[in-house]
Protein backbone atom coordinates (compact mmCIF):
# COMPACT_ATOMS: atom_id res chain seq x y z
CA UNK A 1 0.00 0.00 0.00
CA UNK A 2 1.54 3.41 -1.17
CA UNK A 3 0.84 6.24 1.51
CA UNK A 4 0.42 9.36 -0.30
CA UNK A 5 0.14 12.91 1.72
CA UNK A 6 -0.41 15.97 -0.67
CA UNK A 7 1.13 18.43 1.82
CA UNK A 8 2.21 21.78 2.44
CA UNK A 9 2.25 24.24 5.71
CA UNK A 10 0.16 26.61 3.76
CA UNK A 11 -3.68 26.84 3.98
CA UNK A 12 -5.68 27.57 0.25
CA UNK A 13 -3.42 25.71 -2.20
CA UNK A 14 -5.68 22.75 -3.20
CA UNK A 15 -4.37 19.74 -1.27
CA UNK A 16 -7.46 18.80 -0.47
CA UNK A 17 -8.86 18.99 -4.05
CA UNK A 18 -6.22 17.18 -4.99
CA UNK A 19 -6.21 14.70 -2.59
CA UNK A 20 -9.89 14.06 -3.38
CA UNK A 21 -9.50 14.27 -7.32
CA UNK A 22 -6.54 11.91 -7.24
CA UNK A 23 -8.42 9.81 -4.94
CA UNK A 24 -11.29 9.35 -7.25
CA UNK A 25 -9.10 9.05 -10.53
CA UNK A 26 -6.85 6.38 -8.92
CA UNK A 27 -10.26 4.71 -7.85
CA UNK A 28 -11.78 5.05 -11.67
CA UNK A 29 -8.58 3.14 -13.10
CA UNK A 30 -9.27 0.24 -10.45
CA UNK A 31 -7.76 1.02 -7.91
CA UNK A 32 -8.89 0.77 -4.19
CA UNK A 33 -8.57 3.21 -2.02
CA UNK A 34 -8.49 4.21 1.97
CA UNK A 35 -8.66 8.50 2.45
CA UNK A 36 -8.07 9.67 5.50
CA UNK A 37 -9.16 12.91 6.67
CA UNK A 38 -6.54 14.73 9.03
CA UNK A 39 -8.34 18.46 9.34
CA UNK A 40 -10.19 19.20 12.26
CA UNK A 41 -12.44 21.72 9.01
CA UNK A 42 -13.48 18.02 7.25
CA UNK A 43 -13.17 19.47 4.04
CA UNK A 44 -11.58 16.33 2.54
CA UNK A 45 -14.58 14.01 4.44
CA UNK A 46 -17.27 16.22 2.84
CA UNK A 47 -16.14 16.27 -0.58
CA UNK A 48 -15.45 13.06 -1.20
CA UNK A 49 -18.68 11.49 0.56
CA UNK A 50 -20.93 13.78 -1.36
CA UNK A 51 -23.37 11.73 -3.72
CA UNK A 52 -22.40 9.24 -1.79
CA UNK A 53 -25.20 7.60 0.59
CA UNK A 54 -23.22 7.94 3.59
CA UNK A 55 -25.34 10.51 6.05
CA UNK A 56 -22.74 13.13 7.79
CA UNK A 57 -24.27 11.64 11.00
CA UNK A 58 -21.96 8.55 10.60
CA UNK A 59 -18.64 10.65 11.14
CA UNK A 60 -19.69 11.00 14.58
CA UNK A 61 -19.82 7.43 15.38
CA UNK A 62 -16.63 6.65 13.54
CA UNK A 63 -13.56 9.60 12.48
CA UNK A 64 -9.95 9.46 12.82
CA UNK A 65 -10.34 10.86 17.09
CA UNK A 66 -11.74 7.73 17.76
CA UNK A 67 -9.83 6.08 15.81
CA UNK A 68 -6.57 7.61 17.68
CA UNK A 69 -8.52 7.46 20.86
CA UNK A 70 -9.40 3.34 20.71
CA UNK A 71 -5.69 2.65 18.48
CA UNK A 72 -7.62 0.92 15.95
CA UNK A 73 -8.12 2.12 12.35
CA UNK A 74 -9.54 -0.44 10.90
CA UNK A 75 -12.63 -0.18 13.36
CA UNK A 76 -13.02 3.65 11.83
CA UNK A 77 -13.65 2.64 8.11
CA UNK A 78 -16.58 4.38 6.52
CA UNK A 79 -17.28 2.26 3.06
CA UNK A 80 -18.50 5.17 0.22
CA UNK A 81 -18.41 2.37 -2.47
CA UNK A 82 -16.39 -0.66 -3.51
CA UNK A 83 -13.50 1.03 -4.50
CA UNK A 84 -12.98 4.17 -1.78
CA UNK A 85 -13.14 4.10 1.98
CA UNK A 86 -12.77 6.80 4.08
CA UNK A 87 -11.73 7.52 7.58
CA UNK A 88 -13.39 11.01 8.38
CA UNK A 89 -12.40 13.92 9.66
CA UNK A 90 -13.01 15.04 13.41
CA UNK A 91 -13.62 18.69 14.52
CA UNK A 92 -11.73 17.12 18.01
CA UNK A 93 -8.36 15.99 16.02
CA UNK A 94 -6.85 19.59 17.30
CA UNK A 95 -6.77 17.53 21.09
CA UNK A 96 -3.97 14.96 18.69
CA UNK A 97 -1.15 16.35 21.73
CA UNK A 98 -3.40 15.62 24.90
CA UNK A 99 -4.72 12.32 23.82
CA UNK A 100 -0.80 11.34 22.93
CA UNK A 101 0.20 12.89 26.77
CA UNK A 102 -2.81 11.09 28.32
CA UNK A 103 -1.54 7.96 26.29
CA UNK A 104 2.16 8.93 27.36
CA UNK A 105 2.80 8.25 24.17
CA UNK A 106 6.94 9.58 23.51
CA UNK A 107 7.60 9.03 20.25
CA UNK A 108 4.32 10.68 19.03
CA UNK A 109 5.94 11.69 15.43
CA UNK A 110 5.80 7.73 14.61
CA UNK A 111 2.34 6.97 16.17
CA UNK A 112 0.26 7.67 12.53
CA UNK A 113 2.73 5.49 10.97
CA UNK A 114 2.31 2.72 13.34
CA UNK A 115 -0.93 3.33 13.74
CA UNK A 116 -1.26 2.93 9.74
CA UNK A 117 1.09 -0.03 9.71
CA UNK A 118 -1.57 -2.71 10.60
CA UNK A 119 -3.23 -1.60 7.21
CA UNK A 120 0.19 -1.59 5.48
CA UNK A 121 0.42 -5.53 6.23
CA UNK A 122 -3.09 -6.54 5.47
CA UNK A 123 -2.89 -5.24 2.02
CA UNK A 124 -6.39 -4.16 1.43
CA UNK A 125 -5.71 -0.94 -0.14
CA UNK A 126 -3.72 0.08 -2.80
CA UNK A 127 -3.25 3.53 -1.97
CA UNK A 128 -4.23 5.51 1.53
CA UNK A 129 -4.60 9.05 0.79
CA UNK A 130 -4.14 11.61 3.87
CA UNK A 131 -5.30 14.89 4.01
CA UNK A 132 -3.53 17.63 5.98
CA UNK A 133 -4.23 20.94 7.93
CA UNK A 134 -1.88 23.73 7.46
CA UNK A 135 -0.31 24.13 10.81
CA UNK A 136 2.86 22.90 11.96
CA UNK A 137 1.84 20.54 15.13
CA UNK A 138 2.74 17.50 16.37
CA UNK A 139 -0.08 16.07 15.07
CA UNK A 140 0.69 17.22 11.59
CA UNK A 141 4.47 15.84 11.89
CA UNK A 142 3.22 12.77 13.07
CA UNK A 143 0.86 12.71 9.44
CA UNK A 144 4.11 13.80 7.68
CA UNK A 145 6.13 10.98 8.72
CA UNK A 146 2.89 8.10 8.02
CA UNK A 147 3.69 9.07 4.05
CA UNK A 148 5.51 6.72 2.07
CA UNK A 149 5.06 8.99 -1.09
CA UNK A 150 5.09 12.97 -0.67
CA UNK A 151 3.05 15.25 -3.05
CA UNK A 152 4.41 18.58 -2.41
CA UNK A 153 0.55 21.20 -3.70
CA UNK A 154 1.51 24.66 -4.30
CA UNK A 155 -0.56 27.05 -5.58
CA UNK A 156 1.06 29.14 -7.84
CA UNK A 157 1.21 32.23 -5.97
CA UNK A 158 4.21 33.45 -4.10
CA UNK A 159 3.60 33.22 -0.71
CA UNK A 160 2.57 29.45 -1.45
CA UNK A 161 6.20 29.01 -3.59
CA UNK A 162 7.92 29.98 -0.26
CA UNK A 163 6.87 27.75 1.57
CA UNK A 164 8.06 25.03 -0.90
CA UNK A 165 11.43 24.54 0.40
CA UNK A 166 10.77 24.65 3.94
CA UNK A 167 7.89 21.96 3.57
CA UNK A 168 10.60 19.52 1.26
CA UNK A 169 13.53 20.27 4.19
CA UNK A 170 10.81 19.26 7.11
CA UNK A 171 10.17 15.67 5.49
CA UNK A 172 14.07 15.40 4.76
CA UNK A 173 14.69 16.23 8.16
CA UNK A 174 12.23 13.49 9.47
CA UNK A 175 14.18 11.53 7.04
CA UNK A 176 17.34 11.84 8.50
CA UNK A 177 16.57 12.29 12.61
CA UNK A 178 14.34 9.62 12.78
CA UNK A 179 15.43 7.33 10.16
CA UNK A 180 11.73 7.84 8.41
CA UNK A 181 11.78 5.85 4.92
CA UNK A 182 9.95 8.08 2.43
CA UNK A 183 10.09 9.70 -1.23
CA UNK A 184 9.00 13.18 -2.67
CA UNK A 185 7.57 11.98 -5.71
CA UNK A 186 7.34 15.43 -6.90
CA UNK A 187 5.82 19.41 -6.83
CA UNK A 188 2.03 19.66 -8.05
CA UNK A 189 1.49 23.18 -8.88
CA UNK A 190 -2.17 23.98 -8.37
CA UNK A 191 -4.54 26.84 -9.22
CA UNK A 192 -2.44 28.42 -11.83
CA UNK A 193 -4.28 31.51 -13.50
CA UNK A 194 -2.97 31.18 -16.59
CA UNK A 195 -3.50 34.62 -17.99
CA UNK A 196 -1.13 36.19 -15.49
CA UNK A 197 2.55 36.54 -16.08
CA UNK A 198 3.52 36.66 -13.30
CA UNK A 199 2.11 33.68 -12.73
CA UNK A 200 4.28 31.90 -15.30
CA UNK A 201 7.57 33.54 -13.44
CA UNK A 202 6.42 31.32 -10.21
CA UNK A 203 6.32 28.48 -12.38
CA UNK A 204 9.28 28.63 -14.42
CA UNK A 205 11.74 29.28 -10.58
CA UNK A 206 10.08 26.35 -9.55
CA UNK A 207 11.02 24.29 -12.77
CA UNK A 208 14.32 26.08 -12.02
CA UNK A 209 15.12 25.37 -8.71
CA UNK A 210 13.40 21.81 -7.96
CA UNK A 211 14.47 20.53 -11.96
CA UNK A 212 12.89 17.25 -12.33
CA UNK A 213 10.94 17.29 -9.29
CA UNK A 214 7.50 19.41 -10.39
CA UNK A 215 5.24 17.15 -12.36
CA UNK A 216 4.65 18.76 -15.54
CA UNK A 217 0.83 18.74 -15.33
CA UNK A 218 -0.24 21.85 -13.91
CA UNK A 219 -3.76 22.40 -12.32
CA UNK A 220 -5.60 25.97 -14.13
CA UNK A 221 -8.21 27.28 -11.74
CA UNK A 222 -11.32 25.96 -13.13
CA UNK A 223 -14.97 27.65 -12.30
CA UNK A 224 -16.18 24.08 -12.65
CA UNK A 225 -13.50 22.18 -10.21
CA UNK A 226 -14.42 24.86 -7.74
CA UNK A 227 -18.40 23.72 -8.24
CA UNK A 228 -17.90 20.24 -7.63
CA UNK A 229 -17.24 20.84 -4.10
CA UNK A 230 -20.69 21.57 -3.34
CA UNK A 231 -22.19 19.38 -6.22
CA UNK A 232 -19.41 16.35 -5.78
CA UNK A 233 -17.42 14.46 -8.03
CA UNK A 234 -19.54 14.20 -11.13
CA UNK A 235 -20.93 10.57 -11.19
CA UNK A 236 -21.90 10.99 -14.98
CA UNK A 237 -19.31 13.01 -16.57
CA UNK A 238 -20.68 15.51 -19.91
CA UNK A 239 -17.58 16.90 -22.22
CA UNK A 240 -17.20 19.94 -19.94
CA UNK A 241 -16.44 17.57 -17.02
CA UNK A 242 -14.01 15.71 -18.68
CA UNK A 243 -12.46 18.75 -19.75
CA UNK A 244 -12.03 20.08 -16.38
CA UNK A 245 -10.90 17.09 -15.35
CA UNK A 246 -8.37 16.55 -17.46
CA UNK A 247 -5.49 17.78 -16.07
CA UNK A 248 -6.10 15.98 -12.51
CA UNK A 249 -6.08 12.77 -14.92
CA UNK A 250 -2.88 13.35 -16.53
CA UNK A 251 -1.48 14.58 -13.21
CA UNK A 252 -1.99 11.04 -12.18
CA UNK A 253 -0.74 9.38 -14.61
CA UNK A 254 1.98 10.94 -13.91
CA UNK A 255 2.04 9.81 -10.36
CA UNK A 256 1.72 6.44 -11.38
CA UNK A 257 4.74 6.72 -13.80
CA UNK A 258 6.37 7.44 -11.18
CA UNK A 259 5.26 5.13 -9.15
CA UNK A 260 5.95 2.75 -11.84
CA UNK A 261 3.01 1.24 -11.44
CA UNK A 262 0.53 0.14 -14.67
CA UNK A 263 -2.03 2.42 -15.33
CA UNK A 264 -5.22 0.32 -15.17
CA UNK A 265 -5.33 -2.64 -12.66
CA UNK A 266 -8.43 -3.80 -14.32
CA UNK A 267 -7.54 -6.79 -15.86
CA UNK A 268 -3.73 -6.77 -14.82
N1 LIG B 1 -8.14 24.04 -9.85
C1 LIG B 1 -9.04 24.73 -9.14
N2 LIG B 1 -9.90 25.58 -9.75
C2 LIG B 1 -10.77 26.32 -9.03
N3 LIG B 1 -10.87 26.29 -7.70
C3 LIG B 1 -10.05 25.46 -7.02
C4 LIG B 1 -9.09 24.64 -7.70
N4 LIG B 1 -8.39 23.94 -6.77
C5 LIG B 1 -8.91 24.30 -5.57
N5 LIG B 1 -9.89 25.22 -5.71
C6 LIG B 1 -10.64 25.92 -4.66
O1 LIG B 1 -9.70 26.68 -3.90
C7 LIG B 1 -10.01 26.63 -2.51
C8 LIG B 1 -8.83 26.04 -1.74
O2 LIG B 1 -8.61 24.71 -2.19
P1 LIG B 1 -8.39 23.52 -1.16
O3 LIG B 1 -8.21 22.28 -1.98
O4 LIG B 1 -9.45 23.51 -0.13
O5 LIG B 1 -7.01 23.98 -0.52
P2 LIG B 1 -6.28 23.54 0.85
O6 LIG B 1 -6.77 22.16 1.18
O7 LIG B 1 -4.83 23.57 0.52
O8 LIG B 1 -6.66 24.54 1.88
C9 LIG B 1 -11.30 25.80 -2.41
O9 LIG B 1 -12.40 26.66 -2.41
C10 LIG B 1 -11.28 24.96 -3.68
O10 LIG B 1 -12.59 24.61 -4.12
MG1 LIG C 1 -7.58 21.41 2.96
Amino acid sequence: MKVLLCGLIKGGCGKTTTSVLVAKQLAERGFKILYIDFDSQMNGTEFIALNSSVEPSAYLEKNIFKAIQEESLKENIIMLDDKIHIIAGSSWINQFELLMNQKKVKDRHLYIRRLLGELVKQKDYDFCILDMSPSLSALNTSVQAAASHHIVTTESGYFSLKKVPEYINSIQSLQKRYNVPSTILGISICLLDSRAAFEKKVVATLKQNFNGLVFETIVRRKALLKSYTATGYPVKKYKKDIVALAEYSALTDEILVRLKMKNNKVGV
